[in-house]
């Protein structure tokens, strides 16, 4: 007698499918990497981030580049610095023209546990920060790298070289002793001189005509807060179209591939 097929289980009593891990089988501790990939496992499930982090990360590179290509990375590399060294710098500081602000970068440099070390990474990070952007930018320049399709890419990062000197310049007035605090009054006269937007630039950074105490507050917020979350915006689009078109081969690799494809056309 033909036999009847079993009825299908209820869907409570149906084995669960494996979840990320599971297939151990309880079979001994479980390994750093092994709960490294259970929890990337448990994440990517959830966010399916995966497949972004590769575009981003694995990308083919041309042919032929070489260290002067480390040098946008090595300039997001003194951002992060700067970013981890003033929000320590942040839990001491305060903006306060009647001798706190002074005061509190004081306690930082002779009483802070490690007050001075992180404030001069972040003063010495500064200058670094700067020097490693023009030379970034020298490296894109020279190899011709902002051609097209690469226009926007540079044109953002002309806005990022604004905003990193603007840094500098709103840092220095943060400790207010005589030098930061003449050196401002100086270069906030020179932007008074601009043509057209000069006096109402000069006077958004004094916070009116004269130079005060709400001054150094809104040096305080343009340093802490706006321009540093402009920075973040702004990297995050041009490496965005750093990732979408690609990384520029070097300038000598395209002059010698020229010539043959021109004496093929004519
Ligand atoms: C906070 C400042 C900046 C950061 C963090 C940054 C970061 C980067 C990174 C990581 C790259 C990948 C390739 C490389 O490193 O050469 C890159 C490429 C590029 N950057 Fe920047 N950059 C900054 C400022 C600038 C400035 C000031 C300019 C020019 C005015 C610029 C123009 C470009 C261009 C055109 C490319 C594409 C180069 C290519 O495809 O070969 N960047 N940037």
């Amino acid at each position: 007698m033909p036999r009847l097929p079993a009825p299908p289980l209820p869907k409570i009593l149906q084995p669960k499918p494996k979840r990320p891990g599971e297939e151990r089988n309880g079979a001994g501790p479980v390994s750093p990497v092994e709960a490294g990939i259970t929890v990337v496992d448990w994440i990517d499930e959830r966010t399916s981030l995966s497949p972004a982090l590769r575009w981003l990360l694995f990308r083919k590179v041309p042919r032929g580049i070489n260290w002067f290509y480390t040098l946008g990375s090595a300039t997001m590399f003194a951002f992060l610095s700067q970013a981890v060294t003033g929000v320590f710098l942040a839990m001491y500081y305060r903006p306060d023209a009647s001798g706190g602000a002074y005061e509190s970068v004081r306690y930082i440099t002779d009483d802070a546990f490690l007050g001075q070390f992180v404030r001069a990474m972040h003063k010495w990070g500064a200058s670094v920060m700067i020097i490693l952007i023009f030379l970034h930018m020298a490296r894109v320049f020279f190899f011709g790298a902002y051609k097209y399709p690469r226009e926007l890419t540079w044109i953002i990062g002309v806005t990022l070289l604004i905003l990193t000197l603007a840094m500098g310049f709103t840092g220095y007035l943060l400790p207010f002793d005589q030098r930061s605090y003449w050196a401002t009054i100086v270069g906030v006269n020179i932007n008074a001189g601009g043509p057209l937007i000069g006096p109402y630039l000069a006077d958004f950074l004094r916070a009116g005509p004269e130079f005060g105490a709400t001054t150094l507050s809104r040096f305080y917020a343009i340093h802490m807060l706006l321009i540093p979350g402009a920075i973040v915006a702004l990297i995050g689009a041009h490496l965005y179209l750093v990732t979408k078109l690609g990384i520029s081969a070097p300038p000598w690799l395209k002059v010698n591939a020229e010539p043959e494809s021109d004496q093929s056309e004519v």
